[in-house]
């Protein structure tokens, strides 16, 4: 357990739900604060001066932390957004060698709700396909499955790194792999990933990723971000875009033909969330303090544990069981679970409950074994009454 004090829910409540909001450290008070201090004192000035500032730290702590090269990663309100960036990035009206259409989007039956409205709704715009690989189990996408599906016609493959129905671990590298031998660009979303999994973009080959703040980065929402492979950046040029991703916006006239940012800021299109920026930097600087690996091997000690009791006690677990496959969460079915997770939230233990999962533990940096002693003990009782 790491910084534990520095987390005043963790006084109240045994908090074990960061796959859906991580706790907020103390430090994100007064980094607000200070967001609202520059505001108040320095007016129009904060935009060159400290707000400026802000959208590159960002940038750059997260680069830190994913071993990405500078200039790679810009702030995005959330992850659909970066979809959007992404998407209208890429010629969606390419052909093959052998002149048919380039422009598949290989999803999977275990993405995140938002990616099927959001990709449903673009193929249906720019005449694209989709092709969906299910799961057989509901918890694990085959990668040697998905791979086979990857073929010329593909573009793009938005798929998750962490399935967050079941925190299954999806090998990206292997996905990149693929992509890259037959041209179709790999979009990652690591929103289940980022702040609980050790990342490096570059080996694992991926050309964007997405993802955000709110879960296990410990930053609160509208802090979302994108990250493009270096090489890619300045041969790409979003349609979605505006006067955030455009060259010399105060010396643009309305008869130009607009020219893209140098560099990664032509992802941008308007005005960032500052304020959540603010609030993420405190989250993310704790994630980056405790260290990736340290977290990950905590993280494996205790969801072991969730398991090993599940086991005892013969409740279904619904994450993979070799530790290096799971994330930090792990879902736990059996008859009655809906209302166990609303008597457990009534006790103060804070999990959630989804279809198809069951109860979702997560315990982070700043949980210890005597939080899951608390959460079994709770739901031990509820199920003898
Ligand atoms: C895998 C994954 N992607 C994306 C999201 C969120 O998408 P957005 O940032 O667009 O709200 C979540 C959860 O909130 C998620 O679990």
């Amino acid at each position: 357990m790491y910084l534990r004090e520095r987390f005043p829910i963790l006084e109240r409540k045994t908090y074990l739900a960061s796959h859906s909001l991580g706790a907020v450290p103390k430090a994100s008070e007064e980094s607000l604060r200070q967001y609202y201090r520059e505001w108040a004192f320095d007016g129009i000035l904060v935009w060159d001066g400290p707000w400026w500032k802000m959208i590159s730290n960002f940038g750059n702590m997260l680069s830190d932390l994913f071993h990405a090269p500078r200039d790679t990663i810009v702030p995005m309100e959330n992850v659909t957004r970066g979809f959007a960036a992404v998407a209208s990035s890429l010629d969606w009206k390419g052909k093959t060698k052998s002149g048919k259409p380039k422009n598949k989007i290989i999803l999977t039956s275990l993405e995140f709700i938002t990616s099927y409205p959001f990709w449903q709704g673009w193929a249906e715009m720019v005449g694209a396909r989709i092709v969906t690989v299910p799961s057989d189990d509901g918890i694990t996408i085959d990668t040697a499955r998905l791979v086979e599906a990857i073929d010329e016609e593909t573009l793009l493959v938005p798929t998750s790194h962490v399935y967050f129905r079941s925190g299954a671990i999806q090998d990206l590298a292997r996905l990149s792999a693929k992509t890259r031998e037959v041209g179709a660009y790999l979009l990652g979303d690591g929103y289940q990933a980022v702040g609980i999994v050790p990342i490096d973009f570059v080996s694992l080959g991926v050309d964007f990723y997405v993802g955000g703040s709110h879960k296990w980065l410990c930053g609160g929402p509208g802090a979302g971000f994108l990250y493009v492979r270096k090489e890619l950046v300045l041969n790409l040029a979003p349609k979605f875009t505006g006067w955030f991703g455009i060259a010399n916006p105060f010396e643009y006239e309305p008869s130009q033909k607009f020219q893209p940012a140098e560099g990664i800021m032509r992802f941008m299109a308007g005005t960032p969330a500052i304020p959540a920026l603010y609030a993420a930097y405190a989250g993310i600087s704790g994630v980056a303090e405790v260290g990736m690996e340290k977290i990950r091997s905590h993280s494996k000690m205790l969801t072991a544990k969730v398991i090993e009791e599940a086991d005892a006690r013969k409740i279904s677990v619904r994450t993979p069981r070799d530790a290096d496959s799971r994330s930090g969460m792990v879902c736990l079915d059996f008859p009655g679970a809906k209302e166990a997770t609303e008597h457990l939230v009534s006790q103060g233990v804070i999990v959630d409950y989804r279809q198809n999962c069951g109860i979702r533990v997560s315990p982070h940096f700043y949980n210890s074994s005597d939080d899951l002693k608390v959460f079994w003990e709770k739901l031990d009782r509820f199920r003898r009454a």
